[in-house]
């Protein structure tokens, strides 16, 4: 009978053949966002299913509305062993801005640094990487007498926006997906020697705003003065959103937004964050919250807006003396507590009409939003995953939260009442959703071993 030591060994001698494969999944431009890579991402979700097929899963694409899902299935070695559901994602925010990457983003790459190599590619961490991080696992575990868990797998196309074909599909299949546990691999490590469990996410709102005025681009001397300018408007709308001291102004936006439990402020308070040096990391030195919290507040427990994308007139090279005829941002909003995304988008909508000058129209073009999840930050089997994660690392893992979103795990507790159990070997400094984009080779392989502990802990 082959050993979880027999299963670990067997990850370490594969992980050439492991990167291949992870190169052969970055290689596909799956960006939900963008209509003309639609196809992309039915080519990613034949992909995964043939690969769980061949990992001996029952496995299927399944369609939605949107991109399409894939489902596998395959059983334990042993009929009573628990039941656990694999979540990850296929999809892959935008590589844009494209010329600020050393290498094009969909030509996965190995690079070598002082503390390692890296793979780096759009998706090598988000969420390809560390997708495929668990199926190396399940792999080593069915070349060596079989998975000790019965293991279903969802893998999504539609994460990074907002998941909006997931409700409907999770309750279409309820029976199929209802398990003991929901396994998420989407998350960082607090730090690179240093495993993690994430028990809180903010939530989401994202809006894009468009702002209409003359019925064409003007010459900004011809009719400058009196004709209103959008950009103008659109500015001042943007400015009035926070004031002088971090906080947002739309009404009713702190509504449901808490202090955190005692017993969680403790556990953040024994971390050894230093704001200092996580500013430091990304050429910051001060932090731009809400004043009078602390960095690790603003990022993990306090709601925030941001602007992640403004257009407006002539923005090609050189001057150009336009006053145009529309402008429009895209805003969003990180939502904790029992803030609801509902009723902040309607706030936002309303802030925005009532700043209005004659003459101005305003579209919405609103996304699904997802509000914040809390998990049991104690429980049998956070304590399982915990000790699992210290063996493989050496070090034990710290519970925390995050500032980032991933809809699925409030959309399963809502519809299935699953807990899930968050466990990623993600880095700070991945680069995640911007240019260079990378995953650590030591997080790909130690990751595979974790979740090989994992498992086996859990069924034991
Ligand atoms: N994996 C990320 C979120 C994340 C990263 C959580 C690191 C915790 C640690 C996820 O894929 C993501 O970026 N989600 C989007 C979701 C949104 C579009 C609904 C996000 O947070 O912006
Ligand atoms: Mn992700």
């Amino acid at each position: 009978m082959a050993t979880l030591e027999d299963v670990l060994a067997s990850i370490d001698a594969n992980g050439q053949a492991a990167l291949d494969r992870l190169f052969e999944l970055v290689r596909i431009p799956s960006i939900s966002a963008q209509a003309a890579h639609y196809p992309d991402c039915d080519r990613a979700a034949d992909w995964l299913a043939a690969q769980l097929s061949e990992l001996g899963f029952e496995a299927r694409k399944e369609l939605t509305e949107g991109r399409p899902m894939v489902l596998g299935a395959a059983k334990a070695r042993t009929r009573d062993a628990p039941h656990v559901l694999f979540y990850g994602h296929y999809d892959v925010q935008p590589a844009d801005p494209l010329d600020l990457w050393k290498t094009p983003p969909f030509e996965p790459r190995l690079e070598a640094t002082a503390r390692g190599e890296r793979i780096v590619g759009r998706g090598a961490a988000d969420d390809k990487g560390q997708l495929m991080t668990f199926l190396e696992a399940c792999r080593a575990f069915k070349a060596n007498g079989g998975l000790p868990c019965h293991v279903s797998v969802l893998l999504e196309g539609e994460e990074e926006t907002g998941s909006p074909s997931l409700p409907a599909f999770l309750a279409k299949h309820a029976k199929a997906l209802k398990a003991d546990l929901l396994l998420v691999c989407d998350t960082n490590m607090w730090n690179a020697d240093t495993p993690a469990i994430t028990t809180m996410l903010r939530g989401l709102v994202f809006e894009e705003v468009v702002v209409r005025c003359a019925s064409r681009d003007l010459h900004s001397g011809l009719y400058g003065g009196p004709a209103i300018n959008p950009i103008r408007v659109l500015a001042r709308i943007l400015a009035d959103l926070h004031d002088d001291k971090g906080a947002v102004t739309l009404p009713g936006f702190y509504d449901g937004v808490e202090d955190m439990p005692e017993e969680i402020a403790t556990q953040w308070r024994e971390l050894d964050f230093d704001p200092t040096k996580f500013l430091g990391d990304i050429g910051l030195s001060v932090p731009a919250g809400e004043n009078g919290r602390s960095v690790l507040e603003m990022l993990w427990s306090r709601p925030t807006c941001e602007f992640n994308g403004v257009v407006g007139g002539y923005i090609g090279q050189g001057a150009k003396t336009v006053l145009p005829a529309q402008a429009s941002a895209k805003v969003s909003f990180r939502l904790v507590g029992r803030q609801d995304p509902a009723r902040i988008q309607q706030s936002f909508r309303s802030f925005v009409k009532a700043r209005l000058p004659a003459d101005v129209k305003v579209e919405f073009l609103g996304h699904d939003g997802s509000p914040a999840i809390g998990l049991p930050a104690r429980g049998e089997a956070l304590r399982r995953a915990r000790r699992a994660l210290e063996e493989e690392w050496g070090a034990p893992a710290a519970v925390i939260g995050s500032g980032g979103s991933i809809p699925v795990v409030g959309a399963f507790k809502r519809e299935l009442g699953m807990d899930s159990l968050m466990v990623g070997f993600g880095l700070d400094d991945d680069a995640i959703h911007s240019p260079n984009e990378k995953y650590e080779r030591r997080s790909f392989h130690k990751g595979a071993r974790s979740w090989a502990r994992i498992l086996t802990a859990l069924s034991q």
